[in-house]
Formats: C-alpha cells, sequence, structure tokens
C-alpha cells in the first residue's frame, strides 16, 4: 500500500511513521508513506495557503488552488482508491472501514486545518470525508496518523502475529477479554486459574465469555441491546 498525506504541518504527523510498528510495515516494504507539505503550493512570496471566508466569519479557510495543485499532480502520477478528506463532518472511522481501506493499493489523505478547505475542493476531488470521532481537533493531521495506523496494521505480514488483528476488540463486533502476563500472582492478585491450565478449549471459551460480559457491561450499543 502507498499512503500520500497532504499537509500544512508534515513536521506534526511525521513521527508516528517513524517508530514501532509502522516504522517496521514500511522498512518491510509493506508499505510507503509520502508527505507532501501544501506551503510548497501556495501562492506569491510569502506562500499563501489560505484566506478569509467569503461572507466573513472567525478563521481562514484553504485556498482552492495549491490544493487543486498539489492533488491533481498526485492523481496524475496514479490511480487512488480513495482521496480523503479528514473533517469532523466526514463518515465516523469504525473497523469495518478500517478493514475495508486496507486492502486498498492506494491512498490519498488530505488534512484540514484552520476552518476547513474551499468547499469546491471537497465537491471536485475529494471521495471519501471521514471523521474520526465526535470531537474537533486543531487540525486534519493527528486524524490522517489514526487513520493510516488502523489501517497500515491490518495490512498481512505488519503484525508478526498473523492472527493478532484478528482478536483485536471489535473484529466480531466485541471488545477484547482481558490478558495477564507473568508473574502468575503479583501483590495478591492471581491470575484467573484457566488461563494457565493449557487447556486450550477452557481458555477459548472463557475468553468468548469475558468478551461478551465485558461488551455488554461497556458498550451494549456493539451488540445491538
Ligand atoms: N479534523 C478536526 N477534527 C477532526 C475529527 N474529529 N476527525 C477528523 N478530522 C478532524
Amino acid at each position: 500500500m502507498r499512503i500520500d498525506i497532504v499537509t500544512l504541518l508534515p513536521e506534526l504527523i511525521r513521527s508516528p511513521f517513524e517508530a514501532s510498528i509502522l516504522k517496521r510495515a514500511q522498512t518491510k516494504g509493506l508499505v510507503e508513506v509520502h508527505l507532501h507539505d501544501l506551503r510548497e503550493f501556495g501562492r506569491g512570496k510569502h506562500k499563501q495557503v489560505d484566506d478569509y471566508a467569503f461572507g466573513g466569519g472567525a478563521g481562514m479557510v484553504i485556498k482552492a488552488e495549491p490544493l487543486f495543485e498539489c492533488i491533481e499532480g498526485l492523481l496524475a502520477e496514479r490511480d487512488y482508491d480513495a482521496v480523503v478528506y479528514t473533517s469532523p463532518d466526514g463518515q465516523t472511522l469504525d473497523q469495518p472501514m478500517a478493514n475495508r481501506m486496507s486492502s486498498f493499493t492506494n491512498l490519498l489523505l488530505v488534512c484540514g486545518h484552520y476552518k476547513g478547505i474551499d468547499q469546491r475542493v471537497r465537491d471536485r476531488l475529494i471521495t471519501h470525508e471521514i471523521s474520526i470521532g465526535d470531537y474537533v481537533l486543531s487540525g486534519g493531521e493527528l486524524a490522517a496518523a489514526v487513520i493510516a495506523d488502523a489501517l497500515i496494521r491490518l495490512i498481512p505480514g505488519v503484525l508478526n502475529d498473523e492472527t493478532s488483528a484478528l482478536t483485536d476488540s471489535f473484529q466480531d463486533n466485541l471488545l477484547a477479554p482481558p490478558v495477564y502476563t507473568r508473574p502468575a500472582e503479583f501483590r495478591g492478585m492471581k491470575v484467573p486459574e484457566v488461563l494457565t491450565s493449557g487447556n486450550f478449549t477452557l481458555i477459548d471459551q472463557w475468553r468468548s465469555e469475558q468478551a461478551l460480559s465485558r461488551t455488554r457491561e461497556r458498550r451494549p450499543d456493539l451488540l445491538g441491546e
């Protein structure tokens, strides 16, 4: 998978891709992440990329010209499965969406900023609008990093244990069960006995029960209850 990210703040989004799983995914050649600094497409001596909103009101709007130039340049180089704009008014990201998008070949993420981007960019160039939740961030960069992380970890070969993404919370509309590691007893707190029993039928059964009871308690909406 190739992910292109158009941003005014490349320094804000660089570090998540330079550590841990996301870095290893790139080193293994399973994903390429390319950052594109929108400022380079700015107009005039000051490389202006934003302007006042027509009709007045607080906040600057990112101009159409630099975004068109940057995005059209990328579109001319390859076909994208989706051109995504990160915005609180988009469709809320969930695990089924992440699963679908993880099989994309080329993904273009456009980070919003200030009061938004000129609507004509959204009308003409953007194919999907995604929110990461019902709250407002100061820019789309962190949202783009969240989206990229959710997809990249699902690409086969990215996680060491191929099956571990399958046991994530949400993959079967259930939250994940509790997990424990050594020591088996810590400050008087014992690990549930079944987990040290070696009986994997019982362990699977216990995990299913825990996932269900945890989901019922914390997120009954996932069970449609
Ligand atoms: N930009 C600002 N807030 C956002 C959100 N909640 N999701 C996606 N992009 C955003």
